[in-house]
């Protein structure tokens, strides 16, 4: 069929199978130009593996270190004349690659905050790979079913105390004008956005995985966070989602404790604002993101998922002398180039002045676009999109 890109809100509703796999063989070429010489990991768990940040991850660990990785997710497979999504066609580009690499790729399609896919993921690890040396949790989700409660929790993207009022930008339009977002009515949305978005769900999958004995002596886990600049504070970090990640970061001592047995460790990764499927529905940020672009892409210092990843491996989780460089709260931080002070003195000079009048000019709202589109394999040079595609791709290790 062909397929063109259709948008549904800020979401696009289609996906192009050869543009996503565009995508992540971009992405493998990238890690495999960086020649890593050090010793990585060998047996990768990726939960959330399909997009964004766990994707990166999965390449870097398949591509980089010669890893076998498992990769769960929540996708929807292709079926006729209705392409699958983004994450199902990246799950089988990267699985393609990998097998003609001669690496070992499996992956799980299901709700990755269940028993049920915890003990699916603990039988392929005990058939095929025997112990895993790093999990690494990449899920983001607005949803999540308790598995021992049954409940069902919404996460929401509120400040908390006064309402908050700043600039936005439609990045399909690229209209800029103030919103204004309500704070939270009661505790009960801060609890619900923490039982989705905070650390129960990784200290669940750690505690099953270590039960089962798949988890190797020195096994690492890394999780990932965001913290970012003042003038997002009051909707990210001291938000909802800000509390959510609080609650991540105290998981650390507790599966530490749980790995001590082990030479385990546990670690949050505090990582750079990048265009993904998530962050694009958080208002004001993206505008955040597109002088940022602007400012660091002119500074030579521009990073996106899969950049970072490489450096948080190479760089952080796997350096020569083995130290992980951690900041004074025990965080990694490869948040380090946007939060520099001149980065974000830029910044903070473009957010006062930027309007729909100047904002192609003092940001790079067209990049921000573009990489949208790109998420859903779109905007690729080289594609033929007027043209007949085959939207029926399967994931080879998915029957
Ligand atoms: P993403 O939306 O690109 O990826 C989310 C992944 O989770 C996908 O693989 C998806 O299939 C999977 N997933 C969602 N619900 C699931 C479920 N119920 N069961 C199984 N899999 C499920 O998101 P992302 O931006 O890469 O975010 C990953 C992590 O990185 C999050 O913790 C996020 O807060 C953090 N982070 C993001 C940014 C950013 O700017 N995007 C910055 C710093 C940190
Ligand atoms: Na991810």
């Amino acid at each position: 069929m062909i397929i063109q890109p259709r948008t549904r809100g800020f979401i696009c509703i289609t996906t192009h199978p050869e543009g996503t796999a565009k995508n992540v063989h971009n992405q493998i070429e990238y890690v495999k130009s960086k020649n890593i010489t050090e010793e990585g990991p060998k047996k990768v768990l990726v939960i959330g593996a399909s997009t964004g940040f766990g994707l990166s991850s999965r390449i870097t660990a398949a591509f980089g270190y010669n890893a076998a990785t498992i990769g769960v997710f929540f996708e929807k497979p292709a079926a006729e004349r209705k392409p699958g999504t983004a994450g199902w066609y990246n799950t089988a580009a990267f699985e393609k690659e990998a097998l003609e690499a001669g690496l070992y790729a499996k992956s799980i399609n299901g709700d990755a905050f269940s028993d049920e896919i915890k003990q699916q993921t603990i039988d392929l690890i005990k058939k095929d790979l025997g112990q895993v040396d790093l999990v690494v949790y990449s899920l983001a989700s607005p949803r999540r079913n308790h598995p021992k409660t049954g409940v069902a929790y919404s996460s929401v993207l509120k400040p908390i105390g006064e309402s908050f009022t700043n600039k936005t930008v439609d990045f399909h339009t690229a209209n800029v004008t103030d919103i204004t977002i309500n704070p939270i009515e009661s505790q009960e949305e801060i609890d619900n956005t923490v039982a989705v978005m905070g650390g129960e769900d990784w200290k669940f999958w750690i505690e099953d995985l270590k039960a089962a004995g798949v988890l190797a002596e020195g096994v690492k886990t890394v999780a990932y966070s965001y913290i970012g600049p003042e003038l997002t504070h009051r909707i990210y970090k001291d938000g909802t989602i800000g509390m959510a990640k609080n609650d991540l970061e105290k998981t650390v001592p507790t599966i530490n404790n749980l790995l001590a047995d082990l030479n385990g460790v546990s670690y949050v990764s505090v990582n750079k604002a990048l265009v993904t499927q998530s962050s694009s529905a958080i208002p004001v940020v993206p505008l955040y993101v597109s002088l940022l672009y602007k400012v660091m892409k002119e500074k030579g210092i521009h990073e996106g998922t899969i950049e970072q990843m490489e450096r948080l491996f190479s760089e952080r989780l796997y350096t020569a002398n083995g130290n992980v460089p951690l900041d004074e709260n025990g965080r990694i931080r490869i948040d380090d180039w946007e939060m520099r002070e001149d980065v974000q003195k830029e910044v903070d000079d473009l957010w006062k002045i930027v309007t729909s009048e100047n904002i192609h000019e003092i940001s790079d709202i067209k990049g921000y676009s573009d990489e949208f589109f790109q998420l859903f394999g779109f905007n690729y040079d080289g594609i033929d999109y007027e043209a007949d595609t085959n939207e029926l791709v399967e994931v080879p290790s998915i029957k």
